[in-house]
C-alpha cells in the first residue's frame, strides 16, 4: 500500500501550549487508521491542520505527494479530503437530504452566474448531486429520514449524516472527529461496518476515537498522542499491550 498522507514533523502552539509537537506519520491508501490520546492531547488540532481550519507553526502536511499546508480549506476539500466534527456541525432547520446536497455543492463547478440563469449544466449539476446525495444517505441507512429536520433525527443517526454529507463530496480521504460519540452500543457497531463499507469503497479512513473497543475492531494501524507528542504507533493488540500506552491512556487499572 502506498502513502496517501504523510504528516511530518508536524507542530502547532496556541500561546505557550505546544498542542502539537513534532509529530509525523503516514496513512497508508486503503487503510482505517486510529488517532487516540487522551483528551487534550492534540488529535483535534492534528485534523484541523490537515483540514486548513488551523496553520502548522513548523512540519508539513503530504497529501498523495503533494504539500498541502498552505492551502485553503475549500481547496483541500476539492483535493478529496472530506472530515466530519467532534461538535456536530449540522444544518439543523434544513432536512437531511438538504444536509448532504450541501456537501455535493462543495464540488460543484458551475459559478453562481450560471446558477442565476440556471444553464443546462447547471441543471445537470443539480441532477447529478442529487442523485449522490441520495445514494450517501442509502449507503450510511438514513432513507427513511430524508425529509425530516436533521435536528429531528438522533443523535447517533446525526452524526452519521455528517458522514453522508462528508462522503457527498467524492472524498479520497476521510477523517472522523469521535464518530461515535454520544452513540449506544448497537449504534457503534453499525457505525463500525458502515467505516468499514466506507473503506471497501477505495476510502481511506483516518478517525480520532474515545471508545477503545471501537479502535480495536475496525482499526488496522493505531497512533497514539500524548500532550501533543505521538507516543507509539502499530497494529491495535500491540498498542494494546504498550505500556507507555497504558500509562498515558488506558490507565493503569485497565485490562491490557
Ligand atoms: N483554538 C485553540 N486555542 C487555544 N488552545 C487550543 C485551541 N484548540 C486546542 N487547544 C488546546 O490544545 C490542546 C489539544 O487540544 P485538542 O487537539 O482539542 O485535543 P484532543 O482532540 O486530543 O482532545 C488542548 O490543551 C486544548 O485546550
Ligand atoms: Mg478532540
Amino acid at each position: 500500500m502506498s502513502t496517501l498522507l504523510s504528516l511530518r514533523h508536524l507542530t502547532k502552539r496556541f500561546g505557550g501550549l505546544v498542542a502539537v509537537d513534532d509529530v509525523s506519520f503516514d496513512v497508508a491508501g486503503g487503510s482505517i487508521v486510529g488517532l487516540i490520546g487522551p483528551n487534550g492531547a492534540g488529535k483535534t488540532t492534528v485534523f484541523n491542520l490537515i483540514t486548513g481550519n488551523y496553520r502548522a507553526d513548523a512540519g508539513d502536511v503530504i497529501f498523495e505527494n503533494r504539500s498541502i499546508r498552505k492551502l485553503p480549506t475549500h481547496q483541500i476539500v476539492s483535493l478529496g479530503i472530506a472530515r466530519t466534527f467532534q461538535t456536530i456541525r449540522l444544518f439543523l432547520k434544513l432536512s437531511v437530504i438538504e444536509n448532504v446536497l450541501a456537501g455535493c455543492h462543495c464540488r460543484m463547478r458551475s459559478g453562481s452566474l450560471a446558477a442565476m440563469f440556471r444553464t443546462p449544466a447547471q441543471r445537470r449539476e443539480e441532477r447529478e448531486a442529487l442523485q449522490i446525495a441520495l445514494a450517501e444517505l442509502d449507503f450510511v441507512g438514513l432513507t427513511p429520514h430524508a425529509e425530516q429536520l436533521a435536528e429531528n433525527l438522533s443523535y447517533g443517526n446525526q452524526r452519521l449524516l455528517e458522514v453522508a454529507r462528508a462522503l457527498a463530496t467524492r472524498p479520497r480521504f476521510i477523517i472522523l472527529d469521535e464518530p461515535a460519540g454520544g452513540m449506544n452500543d448497537q449504534e457503534t457497531d453499525n457505525l463500525i461496518r458502515t467505516i468499514q463499507s466506507v473503506r471497501d469503497r477505495g476510502i481511506t479512513v483516518l478517525l480520532i476515537e474515545h471508545d477503545m473497543s471501537l479502535v480495536m475492531k475496525a482499526c488496522e494501524h493505531l497512533v497514539v498522542l500524548e500532550n501533543g507528542a505521538k507516543i507509539a504507533e502499530g497494529p491495535p493488540r500491540q498498542i494494546k499491550s504498550d505500556p507507555k500506552v497504558i500509562e498515558a491512556y488506558l490507565g493503569p487499572e485497565e485490562d491490557a
